[in-house]
């Protein structure tokens, strides 16, 4: 028997994943005044920006007067991405509440993304632990490519679990497995997300999907079934991988969350808000997002009936109507 009456728990990643894919410059103002009206849809967590290099994604390279300008919901956790000790220092000096650290399970993947090894990423990852410390601010880890690398193909099961093993004997609070580029399939994670559950269940467990062969929303729901309760989504479909080939925007929170409460699931999101967000976006970025939602709205925004139809039922016998 289902059970659809789960509390979840969402994560927008729009203004970190979505935004450092996009080319041009987003204002400073502007980033902070997303995040605030973001701050009030009902997200468990908001990932605000990335403290990488400014040279790697200019586009992010207000990082701190972003993190400082903006107003804290206390109901929210503020988490940002930090790819090395130096990015740990950028963020621990705006009061961040998570560290989102981030490596390949893929050599090639990691070697594009940080140039680096992935044992050059573990030690410097490593790093990054000890000076974050045991203190207030938790440490997650996301890993790519966990479903797919799109250089090298399949990962196996026991590489990934023998990575989330090693970050879990760091200390780390959880682990987010991404589908960096849309490789994942649902029986796959079904049965990832139920190994990796099982083998860890202290850890706060995250699942991240790209649509970027339209299986985000069935992956979603295949992780549910293992368990799942924390999601990563991006407003309006934003986002992707500017080192992975072919990659695309992360799961459409809308479309996420529409789907999630027709179903019964619990959120926390307030749907009328995160819609109103969405909608800034294109004005913002200058084009527009993927979101289904955003072009169809929700199942039950009902059209008037076009006059020749009402004319039409008014003049057939009642008997032959809704057959
Ligand atoms: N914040 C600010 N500056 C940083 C930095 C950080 N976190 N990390 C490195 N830098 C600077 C260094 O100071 C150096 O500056 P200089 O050229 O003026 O001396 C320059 O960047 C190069 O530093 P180096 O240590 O050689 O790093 P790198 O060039 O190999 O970059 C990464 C390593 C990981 C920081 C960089 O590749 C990166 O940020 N990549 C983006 C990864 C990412 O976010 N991908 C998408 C998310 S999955
Ligand atoms: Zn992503």
């Amino acid at each position: 028997m289902k059970h659809y009456d789960k509390r979840l728990f969402i994560q927008e990643v729009a203004t970190r994943d979505g935004f450092q894919n996009e080319a041009q410059f987003i204002e400073t103002v502007d980033k902070i005044a997303m995040v605030n009206a973001l701050s009030q849809c009902g997200y468990a967590k908001i990932e605000v920006t990335s403290f990488t290099s400014p040279k790697a994604i200019p586009v992010l390279r207000d990082a701190e007067l972003v993190m400082q300008g903006i107003q804290r919901n206390p109901a929210v956790e503020y988490t940002v991405l930090v790819p090395n000790v130096r990015g740990a220092e950028r963020a621990l000096a705006c009061a961040i509440d998570e560290a989102n650290l981030v490596m390949s399970v893929s050599e090639s993947h990691n070697r594009s993304n940080l140039r680096m090894t992935r044992e050059q990423s573990f030690a410097q990852l490593e790093e990054v632990f000890g000076v974050i410390g045991r203190g207030p601010v938790a440490i997650n880890v996301s890993l790519s490519t966990v479903f797919g690398c799109p250089m090298e193909g399949d990962v196996s099961a026991d590489e990934v679990l023998g990575w989330v093993e090693r970050f879990a004997q760091l200390g780390a609070r959880g682990v987010t497995l991404c589908d960096t580029t849309g490789m994942a399939f649902p029986s796959q994670v079904e049965a990832l997300c139920a190994t990796v559950r099982e083998r860890f269940p202290e850890l706060q467990l995250t699942l991240h999907f790209h649509n970027t062969r339209g299986m985000a929303l069935a992956n979603a729901l295949a992780a549910i079934d293992a368990g799942v309760e924390r999601f990563d989504s991006s407003l309006g479909g934003l986002g992707g991988c500017p080192y992975a080939p072919g990659a695309s925007g992360n799961v459409c929170t809308e479309d996420l969350v529409h789907m999630l409460q027709l179903m019964g699931y619990t959120t926390g999101i307030d749907l009328d808000q995160v819609l109103a967000a969405s909608a800034r976006l294109p004005g913002l970025i200058g084009h527009e997002v993927p979101s289904q939602l955003l072009k169809a709205g929700r199942r039950l925004d009902l059209h008037p009936t076009p006059a020749r139809v009402t004319n039409m039922l008014q003049q057939v016998p009642s008997a032959l109507i809704n057959v």
